[in-house]
Order: structure tokens, then C-alpha cells, then sequence
């Protein structure tokens, strides 16, 4: 197939919240650094400001009529469902708007899986579509038998054993949401998995991470006749600010006081909500593995308070000796900075690539939806994460902070933590497997 040269000008259409803008904003630089215009097409419940590394780009926002409230009441799920339906129209009218001028400068549409509305519009003005999933091959693989598995209310008997085939889940970790009935998570992934008229998939992962997932859902890909393509970890590939919150950097200059590998680094990403008994258990073990910790406490992320002042005062008296607490960090600079030697995490793709890529080993308190599958594959495939399940008390986390940070066992995961990250890494250096996949999707897109 021959290759345009000229310019040709990508559409993208991001999911609004932080562990999704992140992989969409790093592969908007990614495909702009290879000579493609970009426009992003978002709603109002983007916060993103970009910075001068975005300088050349468009951004468009679409009206839809959900409440701000929205967001938050509904759930992810439910959420992204009412999302879909409202902006199909208003996404059709802008994609009009934008043809108007050339008709044949847009060369593509490449949108976040759970944005599967972009697909009608695309298909009706003839432009070619790509499903980009910004969520593991083995979240992926999950979604694409969920309704199979799931059609009679779920096997609730079976939740502590193995899938057949999807080594190491159990059933339990399959991606539900305890915020949505079954029926809407049904919905939401069916919509999702449904391919229908997409050219390619790309998918954020390495092929050194999950070789098996991605030969499952290539094989499947052949079938369908879509190729897939996996071209991650992106933030490894263009590392641009993609942060919704104000980072703290003043983190860094506590851990530059702290010795190699003696800080945990304590994160749940962007929406997980905890109970302020779950905070303070976990303040009671950290005080008591007498370890150094780094713990960002997003305001709103504590159940019935706006930051911390509804906690009880011991929790100060707990973590002022050892803790350093913030409300938002610059993780990736945190992740690569010397002193730390863990990450307590819930577990979001973003927080598990940006950890391996820097070799450092997890402790995985996974939350919802792809977040247990993830923090399965730390603990018994890569074998660099200790995962604690069941109810959170002060013994649970000091026993998995020692164990992290202070025995043999973790200084074991560490070492396959550094071994693992080199993999990573020349996976998206010259002729690795992520870098010849970034390289035929390119050529594909040019021959659109
Ligand atoms: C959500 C889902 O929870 C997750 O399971 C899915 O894979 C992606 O969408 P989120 O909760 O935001 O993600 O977690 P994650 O994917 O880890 O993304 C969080 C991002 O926020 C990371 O890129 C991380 O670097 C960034 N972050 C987090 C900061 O920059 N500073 C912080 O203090 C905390």
C-alpha cells in the first residue's frame, strides 16, 4: 500500500479521568512526534490544561447536558453509559464541523475503548476508527468473555477458583464494579468488546508483560480480521505532563534526606475512596513496620471528609515521625527517585506500568473493575507484588510492609522488579517488540 505524505490530522477522543487522559495525551505526542496533526475532542468533564508540549494541538470540546454531579453519583459504569448515549449526536456535528474545511484531512478517528460512541459518527462520514485500549491485555481478554461468563448472575459459588485459561484469575478478579448492577456492567462491556467496523486496536502493554493475554486476543483479532497492536508503555515512550491535579514536588526534596530503597511510596490513583477506618489501620501498621512512608492522600478520597481533618488525632501523632503526607505527587519522578523502595498501590494499569518501568515492587490493595486482575499478575506472574486481601487491619499492613521493605522476600522481588524493568525498557527502544509494533501501526495509519 502507498503512503501519503502530506500532513494528516488524527482525531482523538479520550475518556475524562486522570488513568485515562494519561495514556491518550502520551500517545497524542507519540503519533504527533511522527508528523501527524492532532486534534482531541473532550467534554467538559476533561480538566486537562495542557502545557507548552501541546502547543501545535486542537482541542474541541463537545456539549452534552450531564451534571458535574454526574461524575461522582453514578459510578464509572453508569456513568460512561449515560456519557455514550449523550454524546453521539454532539460528537457527529463535530466531526461535520471539522471535515468542513478539507474533507480529506482527517485521516482517522482513534478513540479510548469506553468511548465507543465515537464509532457511529466515524462510520457515518466514512473516516477510518481505532479502538485504543489504555487498560492491560489481560483486562481486555476479561471484558471480551465477561458476558459469556457472567450471563447467569455470575458464579458466585466459584469465586476463589481459577478461571479455565485466564491463569492466574479467579473469578473474583474479574473486572465487576461493586457501584453497578451486573446488568449495566453487561451493557457497558458489551458495547466496549464490540469491534464492529474499527480498522486496528492498540493496546497499552509490552509483549515481555503479557505475552499470553495478547496471543489470545490476537488470535481472536485474526479472525475478526482487525489487527492489534501493542505499543506500550507509553509514558516510556513520550513522557509529557498529563497531571489533572497540582504535583507537589516538595517530596522530592524529603526523599532526597532518605537512604536507597528505604521509602514505601503509598498511592490509590485518581478515584478510589477509602473508609477513615481503612486510613487509620493502615497509619497504625505503617507507624508500626517503623519504615519511612510518602503518602498521598487525594482530597475526597476519604469517605465523608474533604482531606484529612475528620480523622481522629492519632493519625497525625502516627504518621508525623516517619510519614510524609500529600495530597498529590509527581508519582513518576517519586517512582524513579532512588530513595523509594515500594509502592503500596490499588493497582490502575498507569500505576502498575509507571512501577515496573522504574523496577520497583508492590504492595496491591486493588480496588474495582481492571485493578484485580492487575495486582493478580504482580503477585503470581511477574512475582514482584504481595497482595493483601480482606478487611484492612493494622497487623495486614505492617506484615506486608515488612516483608516489602525489609526481608529477603522483597529484596527477591526487587531484583525481579530491576530485571523485569530492563525488559520493559528495550521493548520501547529501536527494534524492541513495542517499538515494531508502534512502527507498523505508523506505517498503517499513513497508508489510511
Ligand atoms: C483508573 C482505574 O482506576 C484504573 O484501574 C484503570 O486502569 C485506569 O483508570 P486511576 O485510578 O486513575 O485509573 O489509576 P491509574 O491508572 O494508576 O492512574 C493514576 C495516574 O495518576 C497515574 O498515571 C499516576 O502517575 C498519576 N498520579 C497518581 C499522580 O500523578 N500523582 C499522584 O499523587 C497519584
Amino acid at each position: 500500500m502507498e503512503e501519503k505524505q502530506e500532513k494528516r490530522r488524527l482525531v482523538l477522543v479520550p475518556v475524562p479521568a486522570q488513568g485515562h487522559i494519561s495514556p491518550m495525551m502520551q500517545l497524542a505526542k507519540t503519533l504527533h512526534l511522527k508528523g501527524f496533526s492532532i486534534t482531541v475532542v473532550q467534554t467538559k468533564f476533561n480538566h486537562f490544561i495542557p502545557s507548552d508540549d501541546f502547543t501545535d494541538f486542537q482541542f474541541v470540546t463537545i456539549p452534552e447536558s450531564l451534571p458535574e454531579s454526574d461524575f461522582n453519583h453514578l459510578g464509572p459504569t453508569g456513568f460512561l453509559l449515560k456519557l455514550n448515549k449523550e454524546c453521539q449526536v454532539s460528537f457527529k456535528d463535530c466531526l461535520g464541523q471539522l471535515l468542513l474545511p478539507k474533507s480529506d484531512e482527517i485521516s482517522c478517528v482513534i478513540y479510548d475503548e469506553f468511548m465507543y460512541f465515537a464509532e457511529a459518527a466515524a462510520t457515518e462520514f466514512n473516516l477510518p476508527h481505532v479502538i485504543f485500549s489504555t487498560t492491560s491485555a489481560a483486562a481486555f481478554k476479561c471484558r471480551s468473555v465477561f458476558e459469556k461468563l457472567y450471563a447467569n448472575n455470575g458464579p458466585k459459588e466459584l469465586q476463589e477458583e481459577l478461571v479455565p485459561e485466564f491463569y492466574p484469575l479467579r473469578y473474583k478478579d474479574f473486572p465487576v464494579s461493586r457501584s453497578a448492577s451486573l446488568e449495566s456492567i453487561m451493557e457497558f462491556y458489551r458495547n466496549t468488546v464490540d469491534q464492529r467496523t474499527a480498522s486496528s486496536v492498540i493496546i497499552n502493554t509490552a509483549s515481555c508483560l503479557e505475552s499470553s493475554s495478547l496471543s489470545f486476543l490476537q488470535q481472536q483479532q485474526q479472525q475478526l480480521k482487525i489487527p492489534l497492536y501493542p505499543i506500550g508503555p507509553l509514558h516510556m515512550v513520550a513522557s509529557v505532563p498529563t497531571s489533572l491535579l497540582e504535583e507537589n514536588n516538595t517530596c522530592i526534596e524529603w526523599l532526597n534526606k532518605h537512604k536507597v530503597n528505604s521509602v514505601i511510596y503509598i498511592s490509590m490513583g485518581s478515584l478510589a475512596l477509602m473508609e477513615i477506618n481503612e486510613v487509620m489501620e493502615t497509619a497504625s501498621g505503617l507507624a508500626a513496620s517503623n519504615q519511612q512512608f510518602l503518602w498521598v492522600i487525594r482530597p475526597g478520597s476519604i469517605r465523608g471528609s474533604e482531606w484529612t481533618e475528620s480523622l481522629p488525632q492519632e493519625f497525625s501523632k502516627m504518621v508525623s515521625d516517619r510519614g510524609y503526607i500529600l495530597k498529590w505527587a509527581p508519582q513518576m519522578k517519586v517512582l524513579a527517585h532512588p530513595a523509594i523502595g515500594g509502592f503500596w498501590s490499588h493497582c490502575g494499569w498507569n500505576s502498575t506500568l509507571e512501577s515496573l518501568g522504574e523496577g520497583v515492587p508492590m504492595i496491591c490493595r486493588p480496588f474495582s473493575g481492571d485493578q484485580k486482575a492487575n495486582a493478580r499478575y504482580l503477585e503470581c506472574v511477574w512475582k514482584i507484588g504481595i497482595q493483601v486481601e480482606g478487611e484492612l487491619d493494622k497487623g495486614l499492613v505492617e506484615r506486608a510492609v515488612k516483608r516489602l521493605m525489609v526481608e529477603e522476600e522483597g529484596e527477591e522481588m526487587r531484583k525481579r522488579a530491576v530485571s523485569l524493568k530492563e525488559q520493559i525498557r528495550a521493548s520501547v527502544k529501536s527494534e524492541g517488540s513495542s517499538h515494531n509494533s508502534l512502527e507498523e501501526f505508523v506505517h498503517f495509519m499513513r497508508t489510511l
